[in-house]
């Protein structure tokens, strides 16, 4: 169903829901009216200084342009395209372990993969993977008591404890840093401690608030994007079969997947003055939550919102935000999704859900994916 209007003012939460594709482009385009410092304009003044210097998304222009170009020079798409063979083998590697007929897709793959791959990239010991990957998904549970993925029992966290898992992560990349810069190595740490834009370079502080980031931006939204998909095509039996007919179609199914059902359901921004959006009088200092997911369904935009078209082109949907904010990692994370789907199309027949088994899903609103998929 479509909305009945694109804004509408939520009084249990005092908060703005934008609903509309157009209304969604204004605020993303401007973000002089709209803030993305919205934590940080919440957080104690000398706790936001700590915690959200370097920290893109609650960054507002000049300080966003000379950090995004700063990290930019180093997360690039020749970089990306170079990781090509090693997400294939690992996802063979991944997949090689699964037994018998029936599998959890978010355990065996979904899960594993991104998080590896930016730990990769990061130059992070294999080691340590498994402890970074708990204080991600620790930190993430207090966004709506997510279940975590650690040990055998999955464990409810506290605000406290996302709290204490961001800082341990923290403490960690701050000894990675300082060991960088004794002795660099061929990874993403190493360039974000080299690079240089006008004789600026990021702080260690920045430079560990943005691999945070990365770890928590980058680890559970693919992961996201993988399960949707396959969620996607076993709802829609023909684009199932369309798409195992002719493998070209890979491509636009990754983006209507992300139309269709969007990884980051929402994104935030505070008005810096009074404002008129959609005929709604907004005063300034109100939180708008922006409603990606919702946009992605905006009839005014696209030919019958809701059906799944695995060749929908053009597709401008949201999934990766717009603006200057445009996700940073959209490139890293088409590449896993084209081949980590590829792969799985090409090694089975046939992709089910289990109906004595069925999926379960993240908790937090914002959020659209799957905690466990059995198929
Ligand atoms: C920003 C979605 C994967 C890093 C964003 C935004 C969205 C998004 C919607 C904009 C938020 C806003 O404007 O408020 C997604 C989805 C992904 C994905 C759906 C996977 C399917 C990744 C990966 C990385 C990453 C793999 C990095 C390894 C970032 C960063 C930003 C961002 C650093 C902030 C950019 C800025 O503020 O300038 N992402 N993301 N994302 N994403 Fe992603």
């Amino acid at each position: 169903t479509q909305p009945e209007h694109p804004v509408e003012y939520d009084e249990s939460v005092g908060m703005w829901h934008v609903y509309g594709h157009p209304e969604a482009l204004e605020i993303l385009g401007d973000p002089a009216t709209y803030s993305s410092a919205v934590a940080a304009r919440f957080a104690p003044a000398e706790q936001a200084a700590v915690a959200f210097d370097g920290n893109l998304t609650q960054t507002d222009p000049p300080e966003h342009q000379k950090l995004r170009k700063i990290v930019s020079r180093t997360f690039t798409h020749k970089m990306v395209a170079g990781l090509e063979e090693r997400i294939r083998d690992l996802t063979h590697e991944l997949l090689d372990q699964v037994e018998g007929d029936t599998f959890d897709l978010a355990e065996a793959l979904a899960y594993p993969l991104p998080v590896i791959v930016i730990c990769d990239l990061l130059g992070i010991p294999r080691s340590d993977r498994d402890q970074l990957k708990a204080w991600a998904d620790q930190s993430l549970a207090a966004r709506g008591q997510l279940t975590t993925r650690q040990g055998d029992a999955a464990q409810e966290r506290s605000l406290d404890d996302q709290a204490e898992a961001a800082m341990e992560m923290g403490f960690y990349f701050l000894e990675r840093v300082a060991e960088r810069r004794r002795s660099p190595g061929d990874d993403l740490l190493t360039r974000l401690i080299e690079a240089e834009v006008d004789g600026e370079r990021l702080t260690d502080r920045q430079i560990v608030n943005f691999t945070n980031l990365l770890m928590f931006a980058g680890h559970i939204t693919t992961t996201m994007l993988l399960g949707n998909t396959i969620l996607c095509l076993d709802a829609f039996p023909d684009a199932d079969a369309r798409v195992r007919k002719d493998r070209a179609l890979v491509p636009t199914l990754i983006e209507e997947s992300l139309r269709y059902l969007s990884p980051l359901a929402a994104g935030y921004r505070l008005t810096t003055r009074d404002v008129e959006l959609a005929g709604r009088r907004i005063p300034e200092g109100q939180v708008l939550e922006v409603w990606f997911s919702a946009a992605n369904r905006d009839a005014r935009v696209f030919t019958d919102p809701d059906v799944f078209d695995p060749a929908r082109d053009p597709n401008p949907h949201l999934g990766f935000g717009r603006g200057i904010h445009f996700c940073l990692g959209a490139p890293l994370a088409r590449l896993e999704g084209r081949i980590a789907l590829g792969i799985l199309l090409d090694r089975f027949a046939e992709l089910r859900t289990d109906p004595a088994d069925r999926p379960t899903f993240l908790t937090p609103p914002d959020f659209t994916g799957v905690w466990s998929l059995p198929l």
